[in-house]
Formats: structure tokens, C-alpha cells, sequence
């Protein structure tokens, strides 16, 4: 494991906290960024992570708990004694200074040559794809493009961290694209540390080493991509991580021989063989009244022979196909990626593997387990 860079212990942010309505908006939160690392702070509007970036850099007070920087307790110090560098969800650039202007300003501080400064203000620019707007002031150009001069003036300084707010919400997906591609060579070839904030998935999927979710203040899940896809912690993360959601249902086990049933509403029984599922799983599905399974969309297949299910749409997206059908008193997507089409009204057969099984608990939403073995 390398050297920690940020660690953040227990803090919590309460806004209007002497009011008769303060607002818990980031809960207990405990969380370290290794150095040359790239995390993302992921979740839906109102969940506290731009309250989480804001007390990192030190333009909102922590309510409690410990910053550390290199180890250093920073949360009481002003944001300029941070050596954090921040690009804010607002941008807000100076207006009466040029975009270039704007940009060569976070270099103030590092007395660099005038020559080194044009060099690196073009360099980034160029990435950013900003070139043309350079001479230009914050108030003639577009929202994607001072959202854009506004990273550039981030990325460019030599900080320990930066600190980066939705970056890329205003531009268009294609460029977005582009972007991401770009920024995260950037940050990587330099071994710059940074916290993405964004409640775009694929962002955080495509430019993070790790994710932390995020939801109602509190961090319900933190660990890489593929974890987070693989092995959901709970019931949140298991339905907010992955595109279509997660297709769930409530079951209950039955054992039967050599096979375990797991019975969802509807009459609908799937029979697996007991072998399918480690012996201590068993035991605990059995010892449970009613638990979740969850499915991902991917692993959903269709096959003449399946659970008889009625299809009520199917979407075609241009490289895959999403079948929803009516099965187990729900709605069950499934994708796939040939062209097959599915005509509403049509009975299709699921047919759902042990092994992509996420098992939850009903009341905690706690992960018992993934594909037969405990979680
Ligand atoms: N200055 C503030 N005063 C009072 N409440 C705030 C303030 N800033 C944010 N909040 C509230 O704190 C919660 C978290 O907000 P925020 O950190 O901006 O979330 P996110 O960036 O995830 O959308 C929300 O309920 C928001 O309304
Ligand atoms: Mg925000």
C-alpha cells in the first residue's frame, strides 16, 4: 500500500447547526486518498460531496473530525496553507482577467519564468481543447468552456492535492469523452493525487482507482470499480452501481433435497442444486424469513426453456438491446448484445445462474453474499 496522502477522520459537516433546522449534510466520514491516487466521491445531488471537497480545501469549517495532509492536521488552517488546488462546481473565474490570464494566475505563487508559464498555460490548454478562447473574458464564453479554464487553472498547479468538482458536468458527451481520457493520462503520467466529484458512474468508473459512495451524507461503500460491480456491500450500492439497475426481488429458501429453492413472489421457484451455495450460506438463507436477491441485468438470460416471463418493452440502443418483461410480480431487464427483438407481449424464459446471485439481507440491506459463497 503507498503513503497516505489525505485521511479524514470522522468528520461531519452540519450546516445551521444552531437552528431549529440544521442540515446533516456529510455524516462520520472516514476516508484515505493514497498518494498518487485518483478517487471519486460518487453519488446523487444532495448526497454531501461537494460539502466533503469544500472542507478538504478549506472553504467550509469541519463541524468535527481531523483533516490530515501528509499526515499534517490541516483543518484548521486557511485554504491558501493547504497546497490543495480546487476546481469548483460554480468555475468561478475572475472576470476582468482573460481566460489565459486566468489560468497563469495559479502560478503566481510558483515564480516560474514568463516563458515556462505560456508554455504550461498552452499545454494544458491544448488538452483541454480551450486554445481558441485564451484571449478571451469569463463572461463571453460558454458555460463548458469556463468549466473548462476552470480545471485548466486547477490541473496546472503543483499541489499536493486537487480537488476536482463535477469538472465535466456542462460539456457534451462526446467531448466528455474525450476529456476523460486526457485528464486522467495527465494526472497519472504526473503522479498527481485527486478527488473527483461527480454523480456521473461512468466518469467515476473510467477515471478512478477507487470510489467512494455516497448517500444521504454517509459513505455506504468505498473500493475500487470492480469491486464495486462484483461485490456490493449492501442493497444500495448494489442497485445504484451499474447501467440498467440491478433487477431485484424478494425471496424466501426452501430446502428441498438436494437442491435449495429460493421462491419469489408469483409462484416463481428457482431450483438451484444445494451445491451451488457454500454450506454457511445455506444455513443463513434458510435461518432467514425473507431476504433480496438481485441480479444484474447482463447476467439475466433468455433461453427457450426458462421462468415464463411477458415482455413489455424492448430498446434498442445502438449496441445492445434492453428487454423488460413482467416476471415474479415485477419488471426484470435484460440486455443483450446481439440483435435479437422481443416483441411486446411475447413470453420469453429467464433463466437466472447461482452464480450471478447477489443475496441481501431485507431489513439492513447488508450483502450475505455473491454467486453462492458469503459475501
Ligand atoms: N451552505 C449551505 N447551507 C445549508 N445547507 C447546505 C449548504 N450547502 C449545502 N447544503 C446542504 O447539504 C447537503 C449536501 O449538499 P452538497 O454537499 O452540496 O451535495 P452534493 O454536492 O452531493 O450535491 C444538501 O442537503 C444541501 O442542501
Ligand atoms: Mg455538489
Amino acid at each position: 500500500m503507498s503513503e497516505v496522502l489525505l485521511d479524514l477522520q470522522r468528520i461531519n459537516k452540519i450546516y445551521n447547526e444552531t437552528s431549529r433546522h440544521p442540515v446533516r449534510a456529510v455524516k462520520d466520514l472516514n476516508l484515505n486518498v493514497a498518494q498518487g491516487e485518483i478517487v471519486a466521491l460518487l453519488g446523487s445531488s444532495g448526497c454531501g460531496k461537494t460539502s466533503t471537497l469544500r472542507m478538504i480545501a478549506g472553504f467550509e469549517a469541519v463541524s468535527s473530525g481531523q483533516i490530515l495532509i501528509k499526515g499534517r492536521p490541516v483543518h484548521a488552517l486557511a485554504p491558501a496553507r493547504r497546497n490543495v488546488a480546487m476546481a469548483f462546481e460554480g468555475y468561478s473565474l475572475y472576470p476582468p482577467l482573460t481566460v489565459e490570464e486566468n489560468i497563469a494566475f495559479a502560478l503566481k505563487s510558483e515564480r516560474l519564468a514568463k516563458d515556462e508559464i505560456r508554455k504550461k498555460v498552452a499545454e494544458i490548454a491544448h488538452l483541454l481543447e480551450i486554445e481558441d478562447i485564451l484571449e478571451r473574458y469569463p463572461g463571453s464564453i460558454s458555460g463548458g468552456q469556463q468549466q473548462r479554464a476552470s480545471l485548466a487553472r486547477a490541473l496546472i498547479r503543483d499541489a499536493d492535492l486537487h480537488l476536482l468538482d463535477e469538472p465535466m458536468g456542462q460539456l457534451e458527451p462526446q467531448l466528455r469523452a474525450l476529456l476523460r481520457g486526457r485528464i486522467k493520462h495527465f494526472i497519472k503520467e504526473r503522479g498527481l493525487t485527486a478527488i473527483l466529484v461527480t454523480h456521473d458512474q461512468t466518469e467515476a468508473n473510467a477515471l478512478a482507482d477507487r470510489i467512494a459512495v455516497m448517500e444521504g451524507g454517509v459513505l455506504q461503500q468505498f473500493d475500487s470499480p470492480l469491486h464495486l460491480k462484483d461485490r456490493p456491500a449492501n442493497l444500495f450500492t448494489g442497485t445504484f452501481i451499474g447501467e440498467p439497475p440491478m433487477n431485484v426481488f424478494p425471496a424466501q429458501a426452501e430446502a428441498d433435497g438436494d437442491n435449495l429453492k429460493l421462491n419469489l413472489a408469483d409462484g416463481v421457484c428457482l431450483t438451484y442444486p444445494a451445491s451451488a451455495f457454500s454450506d454457511d450460506l445455506k444455513a443463513r438463507l434458510l435461518s432467514s424469513d425473507t431476504f433480496v436477491i438481485g441480479v444484474r441485468p447482463h447476467a439475466v438470460k433468455i433461453t427457450p426453456g426458462g421462468h415464463p416471463a411477458k415482455v413489455y418493452a424492448n430498446q434498442w440502443l445502438g449496441d445492445q438491446t434492453h428487454v423488460a418483461a413482467r416476471f415474479a410480480g415485477q419488471t426484470i431487464v435484460s440486455v443483450r448484445h446481439d440483435r435479437a427483438h422481443h416483441a411486446p407481449g411475447e413470453t420469453i424464459g429467464i433463466d437466472l445462474a447461482a452464480s450471478d446471485l447477489h443475496i441481501f439481507a431485507a431489513d439492513s440491506g447488508r450483502a450475505f453474499s455473491h454467486g453462492g459463497a458469503l459475501a
